[in-house]
């Protein structure tokens, strides 16, 4: 992840500031929601009870962010005395072989597992579900230290049984159970698809959905930022005028108000400015959307086959969402996978491809220079699965040409 503190020079600093790898302390626009998270979660610690709390909200609406910045918050609390101690597990959907993986995590913490000594437990998900599943069901919990799980990218956990998300909705609901789950997913309506109306309303979960933001929102995350990048005791550099800005947040808030396209917007702007030195203006925007709208990555695009799409739509979106420009062979594989399921038109194959058919779109896409995929002895020494894979086309015309070629399916699944 960049660093700001590293350079003097206002451009880098703003640069690094408008990244959306970065880390914000400050969170502007989201403070209720935070609020009502953070609540939720000590009411829980302070009764020992279990929970539920199901965030819901369009890629790029802060729920990472805001979820992130409240688990940095809990943990240095935990620290200080302030709670009892509660063990933090963070489960990511997308960064997991596949759902099922999720019961060995949570069964490490359950059993108070030290990973960070011992490496991760030799246990097959099924064993793992059964010792969860009688850990629960006989209500042993009681004295246990408490639990807090973040799910994110739920969505990425969905099975045809819906097995996975229906546990890990229904455990902190026993009797004893001190687990407490932060699930985060783009779909709002994942418990309704989960589970029957009784027992939803058993469960009594706690559902906060995150809006897009308004495009005075967006301006105002955008300055936010922007001031982060000030040296001690300066000002905040004046690289952006107010116009500038303004446009960015009103063109991205009338397609998306998602946050990340703002910032990526306002960085590439700073970044042309960097050359010589200007102010970025309004126009500067407006040329900078316009360059991401045209290029010859369109052309290639349009005539690569369903799979290599496919691909180019796991790989973008498992970049957005790291917000670092190298991932995982293994993380775009399970995406890739996932959004075979539901990015097939009518009449297109929904057949799930082999580790080996998938590893072929991967190396046309390579031959066409499209991706960069890690090479060297470093890199061969490792699991194919940890290999790095570099999107080499420009990020937003994938996005672009993909849903202008998929439609409404493209676009939900690319977050437009
Ligand atoms: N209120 C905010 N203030 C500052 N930065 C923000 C805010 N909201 C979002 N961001 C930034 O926008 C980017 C996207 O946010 P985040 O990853 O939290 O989105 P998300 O809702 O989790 O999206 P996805 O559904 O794709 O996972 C991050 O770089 C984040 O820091
Ligand atoms: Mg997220």
């Amino acid at each position: 992840m960049p660093k700001a503190k590293a350079s003097t020079d206002p451009y880098v600093r703003v640069m690094n500031a408008l990244h959306v790898g970065s880390r914000p302390d400050e969170l502007p626009c989201r403070q209720a929601e935070k609020d009502e998270i953070y609540n939720a979660v000590t009411s829980c610690l302070e009764d020992g009870s279990g929970g539920c709390i199901y965030i819901s909200g369009v890629p790029g609406t802060g729920k990472t962010a805001t979820v992130h910045n409240i688990a940095r918050k809990l943990q240095a609390m935990a620290k200080g005395e302030e709670f009892e101690p509660f063990r933090y597990l963070e489960i990511n959907g997308l960064k997991i072989p596949e759902p099922t993986a999720a019961y060995a995590l949570l069964w490490e913490a359950v059993s108070a597992h030290d990973v960070k000594k011992h490496g991760h437990l030799r246990i097959s998900a099924k064993e793992a579900l059964k010792k969860l599943t009688r850990h629960f069901e006989t209500g042993a919990g009681e004295d246990d230290e408490p639990i807090v799980v973040l799910m994110d990218e739920l969505d990425q956990l969905m099975t045809a049984k819906q097995d996975v998300v229906y546990n890990f909705f229904n455990w902190p609901t026993l009797k004893n159970s001190r687990l407490i789950v932060i699930a985060v997913a783009n779909t709002h309506d994942m418990p309704e698809r989960v589970m029957s109306g009784k027992v939803r309303s058993r469960l009594g979960m706690q559902r906060i959905n995150f809006k897009p933001y308004t495009w005075q929102q967006l301006q105002e995350i955008v300055d936010s930022r922007v001031a982060s990048a000030a040296q001690k005791g300066k000002p905040p550099p004046k690289i952006l005028s107010k116009d500038a800005i303004a446009v960015a947040a009103r063109r991205v808030a009338s397609v998306s108000g998602d946050a990340r396209r703002v910032l990526d917007i306002c960085r590439r702007a700073v970044e042309v400015a960097a050359e010589d030195k200007s102010t970025v203006q309004t126009a500067d925007i407006d040329a900078v959307i316009r360059a991401m709208q045209n290029s010859p990555t369109a052309a290639y695009i349009r005539q690569c086959s369903l799979h290599e799409r496919i691909m180019l739509a796991a790989l973008h979106k498992v970049v957005r969402r790291e917000g670092v420009a190298e991932v995982q062979w293994g993380w775009i594989m399970s995406q890739h996978l996932n959004y075979v399921d539901n990015l097939p038109e009518e009449g297109e194959s929904r057949k799930k491809p082999t580790p080996a058919q998938l590893k072929m779109v991967l190396n046309s896409l390579h031959a066409s220079r499209a991706v960069i995929v890690e090479d060297g002895p470093a890199a061969a020494r490792r699991p194919d699965w940890e290999r790095k894979v570099m999107l080499n086309v420009e990020p937003p015309e994938v996005e672009r040409v993909l849903s202008e070629m998929g439609g409404s399916r493209w676009k939900n699944a690319l977050g437009i």
